[in-house]
């Protein structure tokens, strides 16, 4: 199996810092076209598709831009998106950006060729645990059903992806643009120790568990799972900006 990965391309009118959204098509476009995704099973996109927006309008053209300039190249039954902070940081509801996105729901599954790829939606309130609207905080945050969901999912006995945009572990952010210092607890979940009581449960099962939002490409393990953090497509900062990356299992 070939796994393609591809995150926080942050598809905007306007580049935030380093973050050049206004170059996202663009880039988008090179890596695809460079023929290194054509063999792939799955493509995951997992959150911070777009930049922040101030119109539904805009939101719908902005994703259905990325989704369309990744559908010229790939089925789109081989992509699985998930939703990162960037994604609500406009007003778009949580129903119009799955339907934009063409996804089943805001946390769903797929199995393919054996593994069961999970993608989450850490776009929660830690306070209400009301799904984020128009603004929100920039760390993540998972509801008790969708914890409860997760520990249901993965209760089958067979390989698992596990997708969220913001860490599922509380693993090291020295020398990280955005998490270092006192920002580390902006890179996880808040409720972080909640997900590793259910993900140590089937830690036999998980191949991988699979995050953007740190901007870096990363690798470690923390408590006998593999943690996977892949480089945002378009900050300059990045220093593996412009590449698709592949797994092969
Ligand atoms: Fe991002």
């Amino acid at each position: 199996m070939k796994i393609g990965l591809i995150n926080d391309t942050h598809n905007g009118t306007h580049n935030n810092g380093t973050i050049m959204g206004t170059q996202c098509l663009n880039w988008l476009d090179n890596v695809l076209s460079a023929g290194d995704l054509a063999d792939i099973d799955v493509l995951l996109v997992i959150g911070d598709i777009i930049e922040d927006y101030t119109s539904l309008e805009e939101g719908q053209q902005l994703l259905g831009a990325v989704k369309d300039e990744i559908v010229a190249y790939l089925s789109l039954s081989k992509v699985l998106f998930s939703l990162g902070n960037h994604d609500v940081q406009g007003p778009m509801t949580v129903d119009q950006i799955v339907s934009a996105l063409g996804i089943p729901s805001n946390y769903y599954y797929k199995d393919i060729l054996g593994v069961r790829f999970v993608m989450l939606d850490p776009d929660y309130d830690e306070n209400t645990n009301e799904h984020e609207y128009n603004g929100g905080s920039w760390g993540g945050h998972l509801p008790p059903v969708e914890l409860a969901w997760l520990d249901e999912t993965l209760k089958p006995s067979r390989a698992a992806v596990v997708c969220c945009h913001h860490l599922l572990a509380p693993l090291g952010m020295s020398g990280n643009k955005y998490f270092a210092g006192g920002n580390e607890v902006h890179s996880r979940v808040d409720n972080y120790a909640d997900v590793q009581t259910i993900l140590q449960k089937h830690k036999d099962e998980i191949l991988y568990c699979i995050h953007g939002h740190t901007h870096w490409d990363k690798h470690e393990a923390y408590n006998g799972i593999w943690y996977i953090q892949i480089a945002s497509l378009v900050d300059t900062w990045s220093p593996e900006k412009k590449r698709a990356k592949v797994i092969v299992l």
